[in-house]
């Protein structure tokens, strides 16, 4: 008879098969139920034996508590994005810029489906998954492993037992993410746009139950630290992928010439509409391994591969009417209200008319047929109207001269498209400045969505963004919708939001110009509020990046009374007034790259050419691509080329690597 051991070996073992069969190769072989039946008894059987239970086990998909946070993750090799082609002329460029790159007449390529998801990184160690990460900002992504986990077709386990990070697209087919919006339109939760963002909000959730629910989908495209031996080109790699049991996209295809590959890109543009998940373009990669590296990557994209965008889906409907909306600045903006109509596989009832000029030039009427026209998840716009379809019942459209929202008069500021209110009280900007107050990138309180905030706005419990911090759990209670845990939780999110780093508050205020980049930087300037609310425009003025425009609108918003009293009450009910991140390191004058022009060259092997330029950066240099008479040292890594030669003719400082990462250190 088998042991225990054995016969929990082997459901597991039964379990990943059918998981694959099912969720990799979309060929289900045996019935639900049967699944299910086999799934209880591993789970039966690992209760019983807890110290038997994997983490590969397909039990453990959806485990764990919910995380406080996410970690973050540094990726090794960067996770580059794709120069776009928008035509046939720019994928001609392309092959010609390729050709000429290597010197050769003939290339193979490899043509993808350009999945719209979000691009995410697989690691595994000795045959396990162990880590997941998004994106980010290319170097540092967030670690996402719990909710990848949850993703069926992504393997637990792999025979291949070396480090290897394999990377690709999460994405939510149609299917789930009309099921996922009809559930929340039930709930009367906002509908998420369309299914790149559904996915993207899944994979951000902290309660890895929740992405479990949302049913999302991978394919897997390329890889990131890869030591796996002799494979020579990208086919190789995609055949190998599969055969890993990673799911991969069965629609690509290997091209001889540019002129296939023009071929099936054209081929998609119909056939895009027959898919079960979004795709927003082609990509084509060059196929051999040798030609890639030979061709190397930009600051941003490799020069080896490129994203064929397909133009923007037009529709025709009918613009019913033009409603207005007042921003947290005060601008007021036009938007169409429209016959429903499907583009790019969502509905679009709504479309932006930007301004009153834009209206007046496209002369779009109320009762026009107008096509608008979605770009990504841009908010679709009106391209243009169709006048030989004007019934004679159109009405011109004009602007108010008072605001909708409080009434007061709107008015043009010199060099401006838009109307603004000037009302410091007006309410529909007093909302917004709390919606963006709450907003993810400013002080992130969750449970606060549009809604709610309206609730609490109307019933007048929150009038200014102090007031979020004086809220009454009683007074909460009474909402519509609101129950004990809804409230509870809403207010230790509140609480929670105190202890945020200062840039959060800073940008979270509304200030005018600053954006959160620009919130980063001043905090990390002038570490604390009362530094920054005493700052003179000189002294803001010599923070780099800190413009005039800038600077003038920070002065200004800390003379205003109503703000400084602001301030106090915050700080009485105990929001941090600090930075709390991370101090860049402090550029000295001592170190041997202050103000020096750097160019780096060939190839380097103890850092990558990112870390080396942020770090030459942070010292006070600056790291340019071409040598000229500017250049004050040129970084010669191995197999160094044109640029070391151009280097020795102008007599430039040249060193090596490792004197690099001995200056870089000292
Ligand atoms: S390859 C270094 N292949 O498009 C090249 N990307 O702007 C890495 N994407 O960030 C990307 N489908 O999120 C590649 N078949 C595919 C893709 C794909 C979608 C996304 C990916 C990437 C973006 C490129």
């Amino acid at each position: 008879m088998a042991s225990l051991e054995e016969k929990i070996l082997s459901l597991r073992q039964t379990l990943n098969d059918y998981n694959y069969q099912y969720h990799v190769l979309d060929q289900p072989t045996v019935p639900d139920a049967e699944y299910d039946r086999l799934m209880q008894e591993l789970r039966t059987l690992e209760e019983q034996h807890p110290e038997l239970v994997t983490s590969d086990s397909p039990t453990q998909r959806i485990g764990g508590a919910p995380l406080e946070g996410f970690k973050k993750v540094e990726h090794h090799v960067p996770m580059l994005s794709l120069a776009n082609a928008f035509d046939k002329q720019d994928l001609l460029d392309f092959d010609r810029r390729v050709r000429d790159g290597l010197g050769v007449d003939q290339v193979d390529y490899v043509c993808e489906l350009k999945i719209d998801g979000l691009a995410v990184s697989l690691r595994y160690q000795d045959g396990l998954f162990v880590q997941g990460a998004t994106r980010g900002d290319g170097t540092t992504g967030e670690d996402i492993t719990q909710n990848l986990r949850t993703i069926r077709s992504i393997p637990l386990k792999i025979t291949d037992q070396s480090t290897i990070e394999v990377r690709g697209e999460a994405f939510m087919p149609q299917r789930s993410f009309l099921a996922l919006n009809e559930a929340r339109e039930t709930r009367q939760e906002e509908p998420f746009a369309n299914p790149r963002n559904a996915a993207a909000g899944s994979l951000r959730q902290l309660d890895p139950q929740i992405a479990a629910e949302r049913h999302l989908d991978i394919f897997i495209y390329a890889v990131g630290e890869w030591q796996t031996g002799s494979l020579t080109t990208h086919s190789e790699r995609l055949n190998y992928l599969r055969e890993l049991g990673f799911k991969i996209n069965p629609e690509w295809r290997q091209c001889t010439s540019i002129d296939q590959v023009i071929d099936f890109v054209e081929s998609w543009v119909d056939r895009r509409a027959d898919l079960s998940y979004d795709i927003d373009g082609i990509v084509i990669k060059v196929d051999r391994l040798d030609y890639q590296n030979q061709l190397k990557t930009t600051a941003k994209s490799p020069r080896w591969a490129i994203a064929y965008k397909f133009p923007a889906e037009e529709a025709v409907t009918k613009l019913k009417d033009v409603i207005l909306s007042v921003g947290r600045t005060g601008a007021v903006t036009p938007t169409a209200l429209l016959e429903p109509v499907k583009v790019a596989g969502t509905t679009v009832q709504r479309a932006s008319l930007h301004n009153e000029d834009f209206i007046k030039e496209k002369d779009i009427r109320i009762n026009d047929t107008v096509v608008i026209k979605k770009a990504g998840d841009i908010i679709p716009e009106v391209v243009r109207v169709i006048p030989e379809q004007r019934q004679g019942d159109e009405v011109l459209y004009r602007m108010p001269d008072h605001c909708p929202a409080c009434g007061a008069e709107l008015v043009r500021l010199e060099e401006e498209v838009a109307l603004r209110c000037i009302n410091p009280s007006c309410h529909a900007q007093l909302m917004e400045g709390l919606i963006h107050f709450v907003s993810r990138q400013a002080m992130n309180i969750d449970g606060l969505g549009e809604k709610v905030v309206a609730q609490l706005y109307e019933h007048k419990l929150v009038q200014d963004v102090a007031d979020l911090y004086q809220l009454d759990r009683s007074e909460l209670l009474k909402l519509e919708r609101m129950g004990e845990k809804s409230v509870d939780n809403l207010l230790e999110a509140i609480d929670a939001s105190k202890q945020n780093s200062l840039e959060r508050l800073l940008f979270g205020l509304g200030i005018r110009f600053v954006g959160a980049k620009a919130a980063k930087t001043l905090a990390i300037a002038f570490d604390d509020m009362d530094k920054l609310k005493q700052a003179t425009l000189d002294d803001l003025m010599a923070v780099n990046e800190i413009g005039h425009k800038m600077a003038d609108s920070v002065v200004r918003y800390f003379q205003d009374e109503k703000v400084l009293k602001l301030m106090n009450r915050l700080k009485e009910l105990g929001i941090n007034m600090r930075y709390l991140g991370a101090k860049p390191e402090a550029a000295s004058e001592a170190s041997a790259f202050y103000n020096k022009t750097v160019v780096l060259t060939g190839k380097l092997e103890q850092l990558t050419r990112q870390e080396a330029k942020e770090r030459i950066e942070a010292l006070g240099g600056k790291v340019t691509g071409s040598v000229s008479k500017k250049t004050d040292i040129l970084i010669a890594g191995a197999e160094a080329g044109s640029k070391l030669t151009k280097a020795e003719q102008l007599e430039i400082t040249i060193w090596s690597e490792q004197q690099l990462v001995e200056a870089l250190n000292q």
